[in-house]
């Protein structure tokens, strides 16, 4: 889980200082992905010579080493390729020496960053040691490094996106990786599997893409295409250059035999000039271009002179290797902090507007009625399914327990809410006839990949409710629905929450359409959607007083949050948000649960929080706030504007509109996200970088 970029100019004219701000302005945007070390790789200013520049902590810091050593930054270069990382440590503590790039032998002969992680890296280690190589890191990703050099001094003539080929052969585990190579100038070869990677191009005239399927012989000359089809056959030899049994065989034909997608950038075909952008995330590619393309797993991009060529890792997996062109619908100013002094501040105050983008297109108010696109095809076999299992992961999977009730209310149909690394460390039984809602705002978060797999892999339907266009859930799910909340940067989630919450339950409503009993319930849940974007901004009017609510949990080392039925998923929430940016221990209740044991902690001193908005178990709720009283608790109430069960004198009091049951929590989840803000801005913590934490997590 780390932020890999490079950046790759051709034919135009680019000095050192340029090449080196832009990969340094691309991690800084990649930086919530990770943040223990950055590092980049660029040409030296004689040939074969590389720089590279690695630091601990965050991106600042390592544009300080760089001002510092001084290298000539006004070298121009034509032709040049530079990569860099962000990371989020997993193999060796944050340390310059396990910072990325890592390198081949001491003279950078081949230089990679990787995000993912490579699950035999042990036995890569110790077999190239056995043939000589000294690791100087320890991390994973050095082997990819070290595996490269062994390959081409095996093979010096072979070229580098066949060497790739032959790296990637060998990992296992899951990667985004970028290399480039004092063997191959101005060139970066990019790889995936498991880990996003985004390819933006900027060209200088209007750019003519044309992607066309081209096979080319051991001389390296394009294949006319009847024999292209009989080079397919050649492909299906298995490769053969397993590591540690044969590598040192002659290159295996099928390697040189390969088929890739070709960008011509000019309208006669010859490359123009040109510049490509690679990078885990678009926020870090939109501020230079909107035209992006998507790699999938298993794809490798080739960037040289001026074209991009994608290849497959196996021509016989049935996948094009044809990449539609995207155009970008981000702008810059939603990935820029703006007038906030945070993102999750701004992601927070964004709310009203996010969750009409959720709903925009899908749900009238006015006819009442909810069309999501992307389940169309598939709404009715969903309604005859079994089960409908929902697999996410930290705020994701809150979000998935908040809309359980409205679902098991609307559908009829048996719900379980599951984590995804518990569901696949149980080997759950999954059916063909079983739905796996998997949600996610990354698409990307490993557990719930995972558990994608392992649901695929049985025949279930998957759905996919995921915020990141192009992210590896939303392309292996059967169909979907994209949150629209646009870019999430702050590590803490919370607008993407809230529109997880909405798309979720306009699927609910879109499975009860046929439902006659429940239509007026329907009616008045479409109807409470469209009044919350208001409401989001009524309560957001109360940040202030919540700021200085927050004051009265200065110095505390814990807190209770209690919530019953729905509301214990806000509980669960909005303690998560309390530990991961102010570092209060936090621990989320079932109010029903009070008088089996947490009782015990509760007296006059210890903070809490209930969440006692009016529904259908208000009585028993009031049971829980009874049993605080009675025990000299003084809990905090978020409650309905004008509730008098709560005399303002007595108890502080956080009055929230009434809605509709089911839609409560989308309301009630927001004091609790501003009270995490101020109590970490409070304490002077970093809110958008808490620590050990990233915001995609792509390990197990
Ligand atoms: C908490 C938070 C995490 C994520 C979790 C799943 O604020 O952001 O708990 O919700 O890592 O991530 P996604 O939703 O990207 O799968």
């Amino acid at each position: 889980m780390c932020g890999i970029f490079g950046y790759i100019n051709y034919l135009t004219e680019r000095d050192r200082r340029y090449i080196i701000e832009t990969l340094v302005n691309g991690l800084s945007r990649l930086e919530y992905r990770g943040y223990d070390s950055a590092g980049l790789a660029v040409d030296g200013d004689k040939k074969n010579e590389v720089f590279a520049f690695k630091e601990v902590g965050k991106v600042a810091k390592l544009k300080e080493l760089i001002a510092s050593e001084s290298p000539d930054m006004d070298k121009v270069f034509d032709n040049h390729a530079g990569i860099a990382h962000t990371r989020w440590a997993t193999h060796g503590p944050p340390s310059r020496v396990n910072c990325h790039p890592h390198r081949s032998d001491p003279k950078w002969q081949f230089a990679v960053v990787h995000n993912g992680i490579i699950t035999n890296y042990k036995e890569l280690k110790a077999l190239l040691q056995g043939k000589g190589f000294k690791f100087e890191t320890e991390t994973d990703t050095e082997a990819i490094a070290k595996l490269a050099k062994y390959i081409y001094d095996q093979h010096p003539s072979i070229d580098f996106t066949t060497l790739v080929k032959a790296v990637i052969k060998e990992l296992q585990g899951a990667f985004g990786l970028l290399l480039k190579s004092v063997h191959f100038p101005g060139e970066v070869v990019a790889a995936r599997k498991g880990s996003p990677l985004v390819v933006g191009v900027r060209t200088a005239k209007k750019m003519k893409v044309d992607f066309v399927d081209v096979e080319f012989n051991e001389d390296g000359a394009a294949l006319p295409a009847e024999q292209a089809s009989q080079n397919v056959a050649l492909k299906k030899q298995p490769m053969g250059a397993s590591l540690g049994s044969n590598l040192l065989a002659p290159p295996d034909k099928s390697l040189l035999h390969r088929s890739q997608s070709r960008a011509f950038l000019s309208d006669d075909g010859m490359p123009q000039p040109a510049e490509f952008f690679l990078s885990s995330d678009p926020s870090a590619i939109v501020e230079h271009t909107k035209k992006v393309l998507y790699l999938e797993d298993d794809d490798i991009a080739h960037i040289h002179e001026g074209q991009l060529n994608i290849h497959r890792l196996s021509k016989t997996d049935g996948t094009s290797n044809v990449r539609a062109i995207q155009t970008l619908e981000i702008e810059l100013q939603e990935i820029m902090k703006g007038r906030f002094d945070h993102f999750m501040q701004k992601e927070i105050f964004e709310q009203p507007e996010s969750v009409v983008n959720a709903m925009r297109g899908r749900l009238n108010v006015e006819d009442k009625t909810v069309m999501l696109g992307g389940l169309r095809q598939y709404i009715s076999t969903i309604r005859r399914c079994r089960r409908l299992i929902f697999i996410a992961c930290g705020t994701s999977f809150h979000s998935c327990m908040a809309v359980r009730g409205a679902f098991e209310e609307l559908t009829d149909i048996p719900i379980s809410v599951e984590l995804a690394s518990d569901f696949l460390d149980r080997q759950a039984p999954v059916f063909r006839d079983d739905t796996c809602v998997f949600v996610s705002q990354s698409g990307e978060t490993a557990d719930s990949l995972m558990a994608l797999r392992y649901c695929l892999e049985r025949g279930a339907l998957t759905v996919g409710i995921v915020n990141v266009v192009g992210s590896s859930i939303s392309l292996m799910t059967h169909c979907g629905v994209h949150i629209n909340a646009g870019p999430e940067i702050g590590v803490a989630s919370t607008k993407a929450y809230t529109s997880q919450f909405v798309c979720m339950i306009m699927f609910a409503l879109s499975l009860s359409e046929d439902r006659a009993s429940k239509h007026q319930r329907r009616l008045d849940i479409m109807d409470g959607l469209g009044k919350i974007p208001q409401q989001f901004t009524e309560i957001l009017k109360m940040d202030q007083e919540i700021k200085e609510l927050c004051l009265k949990f200065k110095d505390q080392k814990s807190m209770l949050l209690l919530g019953r039925g729905a509301q214990h998923a806000t509980a669960l929430e909005g303690a998560l948000k309390i530990k991961e940016i102010s570092y209060l221990h936090c621990e989320a209740v079932m109010s029903g649960e009070l008088k089996h044991g947490v009782l015990a902690l509760v007296d006059e001193n210890l903070p809490i929080v209930m969440i006692l908005t009016r529904d259908d178990i208000f009585s028993k709720s009031l049971n829980a706030y009874q049993q605080v009283i009675a025990r000299k608790g003084r809990p905090i109430v978020i409650c309905n504007t004008g509730d008098e069960e709560f005399p303002g004198e007595k108890t502080d009091k956080i009055e929230v509109p009434h809605t509709v049951d089911v839609l409560q929590g989308l309301l009630n989840v927001i004091p609790l996200q501003l009270m995490a803000y101020w109590l970490a801005v409070a304490e002077g913590l970093n809110v958008d970088f808490p620590r050990n934490l990233a915001k995609s997590v792509t390990v197990e």
